[in-house]
């Protein structure tokens, strides 16, 4: 099934949604990859760095029932929109549903570690089930904010390799290809919510859509905090070790948070987009990440990872 527009039939569409900057030749392109394979060999897979392992499993937690619910949101307003975005919101989906599912394997390997994450699920189920309570627009406004978010910290974990130096091979492969199709994607919901607000004053979008962020951002990094310290506690790390070694590692170490919080700034901007940074390249630049490590270990003789030889059925069938 091809969704992709040729490179010339997505230049010459032009979007009703006027204010968009989202490139007129890009390309959103679902790679179906498989990491079901790829246990975690280490519990502080991240160069054995409690904090850093911590926190990108307090991430990874999140994303099978948040990204389900992103794909719900966009799909409410795939027939409301131009062809051109009806088609990428058909990629996105397609995207998100697959890093739903390798991350669903990535949690289960995390169970495998002896990790309780019981308590990290249903906290991203109580936030998912109050939005879902809300208007449709809310949806559609919440997805644009958690995709800015996620589209900011994809963007610093390929631009910065000290993120997943010395992580586990598997897994830093797994987190940069989630991260390059972030950026990807990262001006549909943006895109749909222009489209659908084209006929409300510009304050009003300005204001809502700012009043949400300014709650989601709050939100995220209040409920990824606790979630840093519960993981950190099954690891034998609590008190002012737990906290002061997060602050360390969130602002001042490889410093995550303090290195998004100026591109998290940009969003109040009024006439804020998120292609207003064309970042294409760190696609580039993670594809040939991923891809050269797998040659290397063809090339090694090693046995071939899974991505290589199973079929669609097979991978649909080892992640069930
Ligand atoms: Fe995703
Ligand atoms: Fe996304």
């Amino acid at each position: 099934m091809d969704i992709a527009p040729t490179a010339a039939q997505a230049a010459t569409e032009i979007p009703a949604y006027n204010q968009s900057a989202t490139p007129a030749d890009l390309l959103i392109r679902p790679r179906n990859r498989n990491f079901a394979s790829a246990v975690i060999d280490r519990r502080r897979w991240v160069d054995g760095d409690p904090f850093a392992s911590a926190f990108f499993n307090a991430l990874s937690v999140t994303f099978p029932e948040g990204e389900i619910f992103f794909i719900d949101s966009l799909k409410k307003f795939r027939k409301r929109v131009p062809p051109k975005l009806q088609r990428e919101i058909r990629a996105f989906i397609q995207q998100e549903a697959i890093h739903s599912r390798e991350h669903h394997c990535f949690n289960e390997h995390l169970k495998d570690c002896d990790f309780d994450i019981s308590r990290l699920e249903q906290a991203i189920s109580g936030v998912v089930n109050r939005i879902r309570t809300m208007p449709e627009h809310a949806h559609l406004v919440a997805t644009l904010c958690i995709e800015h978010i996620t589209a900011i910290l994809a963007a610093e974990v390929i631009a910065n390799p000290k993120h997943f130096e010395n992580a586990d091979e598997q897994q830093r492969k797994l987190w940069l290809w989630h991260a390059s199709e972030e950026i990807e994607h990262k001006g549909v919901a943006y895109d749909t919510w222009l489209h659908m607000t084209k006929d409300w004053s510009p304050f009003k979008c300005w204001f809502i859509r700012c009043s949400f962020m300014a709650k989601i951002a709050f939100g995220f990094t209040k409920n990824r905090a606790r979630g840093v310290l519960d993981l950190l506690r099954q690891d034998g790390i609590s008190g002012p070790r737990a906290w002061l070694g997060l602050a360390h590692y969130a602002f001042l170490g490889k410093a995550p948070f303090r290195r998004t919080l100026w591109p998290l700034l940009q969003f109040f901007k009024p006439g804020f987009h998120p292609w207003d940074i064309d970042d294409r390249a760190l696609i580039r630049l993670a594809e040939s990440e991923y891809e050269a490590a797998i040659m290397a270990e063809v090339d090694a003789g090693s046995e071939r990872p899974d991505s290589l030889v199973l079929d669609k059925t097979e991978r649909i069938k080892k992640v069930a």
